[in-house]
């Protein structure tokens, strides 16, 4: 991607005047059309616990399926990852986002690469701006690890990291395994493959903004990977899901994770359950930090329709290897479902 300002920093000496690069034309419309109003609608609420609980978990599971159906949103609660390591990661994020600007650019982006501190999507000079920084970095497997773009500042940071990337994997793989099963995956062999895939975290924070109105956190898309966990790490809400035409803002339980199915779980299942638009607006008050936990495939798999699930029906999508499907998200720019609509046949 692109270089382009720290938002971060051009935050902090902007005065009201918000330059041309961030201003969406397009907010005034949504917000003309109502969709910044309060909608009573929330995403499902799904309890961790009672999915591995026999006496609920068929119960659980199959509430699990509808919000899946139903929403590709959810929540969960009683997700069992310790509280004290959510809150070390959160103090030590939080810390690394308050270090001076040069020391957060020693963990930069290299040009053309797309972990580090930056921003991830920049590919052309006219392009929107997201009013948005991001610390992008691979977790697991272990060997994929780049450690030269994890902050060593605080010195507790990368152990943080960890330990919080080996909770969340657990936490995914245990969704996965219901939500293979409730898509039909009679052998396990999909189980099988998303416990052996990758996971990345995106660490986003987004400064207080003078017009959050006119501008963008992180522009509309879908997530291109199999599941997302999203933890916002304080009380400022933001994201927003694409809900009958209109956008519907997410306010995330305390302690919850947000999680949503991605653009892979759409195309393996042939578009079952979908992977559903959303973005992030930002506010005036203050600074708004989440991250996003991205589980996906690993080299050597396919990324396509699994006969399995699909069984007789038309297919909808293509199927490619992995590093192929993998290679086109980068190239893109965030904008909506466009990574899926080119895997559709
Ligand atoms: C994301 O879509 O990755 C993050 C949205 C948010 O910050 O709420
Ligand atoms: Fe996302």
């Amino acid at each position: 991607s692109l270089k382009v300002d720290n938002v971060q920093a051009l935050a902090k000496k902007l005065g009201s005047e918000i330059p041309d690069r961030y201003v969406r034309p397009e907010r005034k419309e949504d917000i003309a059309a109502g969709d910044d109003e309060v909608s009573d609608e929330s995403i499902p609420i799904i309890d961790f616990g009672k999915l591995f609980d026999s006496e609920y978990s068929d119960e659980e599971a199959a509430k699990l399926h509808s919000a899946c159906e139903d929403w590709g949103f959810f929540q969960i609660i009683n997700h069992g990852i310790p509280q004290d390591i959510i809150s070390k990661l959160r103090e030590d994020i939080e810390e690394f986002f308050s270090l001076p600007l040069e020391e957060r650019e020693n963990f930069a982006q290299l040009p053309g690469q797309v972990e580090g501190y930056g921003q991830t999507f920049v590919q052309s000079e006219e392009q929107k701006l997201d009013w948005g920084d991001m610390l992008f970095i691979a977790t697991l497997p272990p060997s994929f690890k780049q450690l030269r773009f994890w902050p060593t500042n605080p010195s507790s940071c990368r152990k943080s990291i960890d330990e919080y990337a080996v909770e969340l994997k657990r936490v995914a793989d245990g969704l996965l395994q219901i939500i293979s099963k409730n898509l039909g995956d009679e052998f396990g062999n999909v189980y099988e493959m998303f416990k052996g895939g990758m996971q990345t975290l995106r660490f986003n924070y987004y400064p207080p903004c003078p017009s959050p109105e006119k501008v963008l956190g992180l522009s509309p898309h879908s997530d291109a990977v199999v599941l997302t966990l999203l933890l916002q790490m304080n009380e400022m809400h933001g994201l927003q899901i694409k809900r009958n035409g209109g956008w519907l803002p997410v306010k995330a339980l305390p302690r919850a994770f947000i999680v949503n199915i991605g653009d892979i779980i759409e195309i393996l299942c042939n578009g079952k359950y979908k992977s559903i638009e959303h973005r992030a607006v930002v506010n005036h008050e203050k600074e708004r930090i989440s991250v996003a936990g991205f589980h996906t495939l690993n080299i050597g798999d396919f990324v396509g329709p699994i006969p399995e699930i699909v069984k007789g029906d038309e297919l909808l999508y293509k199927s490619l290897p992995f590093e192929e499907y993998a290679k086109q998200i980068f190239a893109s720019k965030l904008e909506g479902k466009s990574i899926l609509d080119r895997m559709k046949l």
